[in-house]
């Protein structure tokens, strides 16, 4: 006879109930346990008891789900990784670009469809759960882990966010190829001091709401299962223990019912960290307490929240709220029924299957972002013309880790990849470059400098929690040979590609930067192939924007590739050789010194002048922008009706006209300026775009709407609030105001 929890036909509350009602308390904390499973994995599953696991290698998911089967209960372990742009700790699976590289794509479909190649890669390994999409705002440059998320503006990354969720979740917790998605980090952890990871959010509930909130507001409404707290506090208050955003906010304003899950070890950083709680057993009540679910990596939470009972910090009830949720999540994903433990068949089908592959080159081409372009691009490799020499150069131009980018492979979170993936499956520049170039054309590959040595710690190997310390990157000068070398071979090449830009030690959580220079020999590399007169191409292959050196900024061309993942090389050649047309825009704004942080677009209104004494305030490349290998003007912007009531809708038309040769996608960004508040606010917001094609040599006439109800702002009070009254549509290709149209309009 199965008991009733083991009854399928029960209702789901009623199996929560049954099973609670027959958990000791170990076990009770034990299901709020979350641990790392590079460690030992049988310690894990039959001493601590843990609900849930995490960096599982793919030997160890299959002994986790055996393990299992010798506890009393049986609960199964609900697994979890960080598949944030693929499946990308699983040997030979599908590695997309980054986060902030799809971005640059704008294309909210494509990313629902990459999250789903994805989910239906890490579901066949027995995965239950990704710690994506990253929802942070990205507003300091030098801050390590700008890869990740979507760029600088809300409601794009509401967008892409959503759509990431979306695909994650497919049809829902009981589709066999859905993974659970996770929003974090919760909230406002971007906003960092001097870029510094993790370091205390200078935060005031009003900006939160402002700026921090809505994609995560949005997560919420589209039904993410997961969200997942930053590392920092706020105001002195631990996000850990922050009642406030955690229940007042997403639990009771936003009606969010899944399941919290803290950061790595936030419980003991209340202890060994943050300082704000004397031992394991306060931190565990106070974690608990804020309506925390799952203890990520906290060992010590097993006694420590025991001792809490003991001592009288939680009654037994507050952890059984927590583990009813927990709960009620395994038997909604049907995991008693079917574990989703690893699947051979199925991962023989979908791990980096030819469909994935056509879609990663997909996203990769639609990723690049063409910056600058005196007309060298395309090149001019037509069959028939004159055969070309191309001088290949830079240390990315050949790099799989730095163009597969962080939380890829060996990037170093896992321990079961430190090869990485299959060397043949990634297409870098160099690569790209043999296949595509036409016959008889001249290829000279020479990576000429480096970027960095790595040195150890000085402050030792490991972080108190017992976590390695990333190594120091330090970067290398150019050898003076080498760049003589390489200098002669651009010289006597027709072409010099340079592809420059970061490592994953420069990019990742730890591993903020204080400049935002090209390291090592790359300045030298880039003035001395400039001083040759070669047309230079400059690829960008960075984790985040870098302030570039005069000789780059004077370059032919500038292609932003971010990390384009394992199609990026073949994509970028393919978009020097005028295979495919440039359509990516900045989701972030670039700058031209890191002295000019913060330079994302939409900073609030007031402030004496506009620039600095010494610098422009200018970005170097503004949010939004990007070129296509035509031009496209934007005119006759004209609103239908000016006057519309606070539920109206705002309806224009303007006229795109492609006065080039070669076809544009365009991505046309509307933007909404307020034009006197009740408090300062930004001067410009994007509220919606479209992307249109504009066939070479002709005009289309495009309609944008815009809800009244969206050109809101956030009140003295922290309300979010629609200020009748004037504002301006503004419309055009980027961020720029010197890019944009505007038409006045009236809410009233
Ligand atoms: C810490 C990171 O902040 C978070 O983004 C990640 O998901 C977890 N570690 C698990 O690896």
């Amino acid at each position: 006879m199965p008991l009733p929890y083991q009854d399928s036909s029960l209702p789901v509350r009623e199996r929560v109930e049954d099973l609670l009602g027959r958990m000791t308390l170990p076990e009770k904390v034990g299901q709020m346990l979350q641990l790392d499973a590079r460690q030992d994995i049988g310690e894990i599953v039959l001493d601590k008891l843990a609900g849930s696991i995490l960096h599982t290698s793919p030997a160890k998911l299959v002994e986790a789900a055996e393990l299992v089967a010798r506890t009393r209960l049986r609960i199964p372990l609900i697994t979890a990784e960080d598949c944030i742009h693929g499946h990308a700790f699983w040997p030979g699976a599908t590695v997309f670009p980054t986060q902030l590289a799809m971005a640059a794509s704008w294309d909210a479909t494509l990313v629902e469809r990459v999250a789903r190649a994805t989910a239906v890669e890490a579901a066949a390994t027995g995965v239950h759960w990704t710690f994506s999409p990253v929802l942070c705002i990205a507003r300091d440059l030098r801050w390590g882990r700008v890869d990740e998320t979507f760029g600088e503006d809300p409601y794009l990354i509401s967008e892409l966010g959503a759509a990431m969720i979306r695909g994650y979740q497919g049809a829902g917790l009981t589709d066999p190829t859905a993974i659970l998605a996770t929003a974090k980090h919760f909230a406002g952890y971007s906003e960092t001091q001097g870029g510094r990871d993790a370091s205390e959010a200078d935060i005031s509930r009003r900006k939160l709401r402002s700026w921090f909130l809505p994609p995560f507001e949005r997560a919420a409404a589209e039904g993410c299962r997961v969200f997942m707290l930053g590392y920092q506090s706020m105001d002195g208050v631990p996000i850990t223990a922050n009642k406030w955003l955690l229940n007042d906010v997403l639990k009771e304003e936003w009606g969010f019912a899944g399941t919290l899950v803290t950061d790595w070890d936030n419980v003991g950083r209340m202890v060994w960290e943050q300082k704000v709680c004397a031992d394991y057993a306060e931190a565990a009540a106070v974690a608990v307490k804020a309506g925390n679910d799952v203890i990520m990596t906290t060992p010590a939470f097993f006694d420590g929240a025991q001792e809490a009972i003991r001592r009288g910090l939680l009654v037994e009830e507050d952890i059984d709220a927590a583990v009813r949720r927990i709960l009620r999540l395994k038997f909604e994903l049907g995991l008693f029924e079917n574990p989703r433990t690893p699947d051979a068949t199925r991962q023989a089908a979908v791990i980096g299957s030819p469909a994935h592959t056509a879609l990663n080159l997909e996203i990769a081409r639609r990723s690049l972002v063409l910056l600058r372009n005196d007309g060298v691009l395309p090149l001019p490799a037509s069959p028939s013309g004159p055969s070309k020499r191309i001088a290949l150069l830079g240390p990315n131009a050949d790099d799989v880790s730095a163009q597969l980018g962080d939380w890829a492979g060996d990037s170093g979170q896992v321990d079961w990849m430190p090869g990485g993936h299959p060397r043949e499956l990634t297409s870098t520049v160099l690569d790209g470059l043999r296949d595509l170039l036409p016959g008889g054309w001249e290829l000279d590959f020479d990576p000429a400098v480096e970027i960095e040595e790595l040195v150890p710690d000085p402050e030792g190997e490991t972080f108190p929690d017992g976590q390695p310390r990333p190594p120091i990157s330090v970067g290398v000068p150019a050898d003076p040979a080498r760049l003589a070398a390489a200098t002669a071979t651009a010289a006597a090449a027709d072409y010099a590609i340079v592809v420059v830009g970061d490592t994953v030690n420069l990019n990742g959580e730890h591993k903020s930067t204080a400049t935002l220079e090209l390291q090592g020999g790359q300045i030298a590399l880039l003035d001395a192939v400039a001083a040759t007169g070669t047309p230079m191409i400059v690829v960008l292959i960075d984790g985040k924007p870098h302030a570039l050196p005069e000789s780059a900024l004077g370059a032919a061309a500038i292609v932003q590739a971010f990390n384009p993942g394992m199609r990026g090389g073949q994509a970028v050649a393919e978009l020097l050789l005028g295979l495919i047309e440039p359509t990516g825009r900045m989701p972030i704004s670039a700058a031209r010194h890191a002295g000019q942080q913060p330079v994302f677009y939409n900073q609030t209104r007031g402030q004496h002048g506009s620039r600095y004494a010494d610098l422009t305030q200018d970005p170097l490349f503004a949010f939004g922008e990007g070129l296509s290998y035509t031009t496209v003007t934007y005119d006759g912007l004209s609103i239908e009706e000016p006057d519309v009531a606070t539920d109206g809708v705002v309806r224009a038309t303007v006229r795109l006209s492609n006065t080039g040769t070669r076809p544009a996608l365009e991505t046309v960004q509307v933007y909404v300026s307020d034009l006197v508040t009740s408090v300062t606010w930004a001067s410009r917001e994007l509220k919606t775009y479209r992307q249109v094609t504009v066939p070479a040599g002709e005009s289309v006439t495009v309609a944008v709407e815009l809800a009244a109800a969206d050109c809101t702002l956030v009140d003295a009070d922290g309300k979010r609030v629609v200020e009748a009254g004037d504002f301006e549509l503004l419309v055009g290709p980027s961020s720029r105001p010197s890019a944009l149209l505007a038409a006045k309009f009236r809410i009233s």
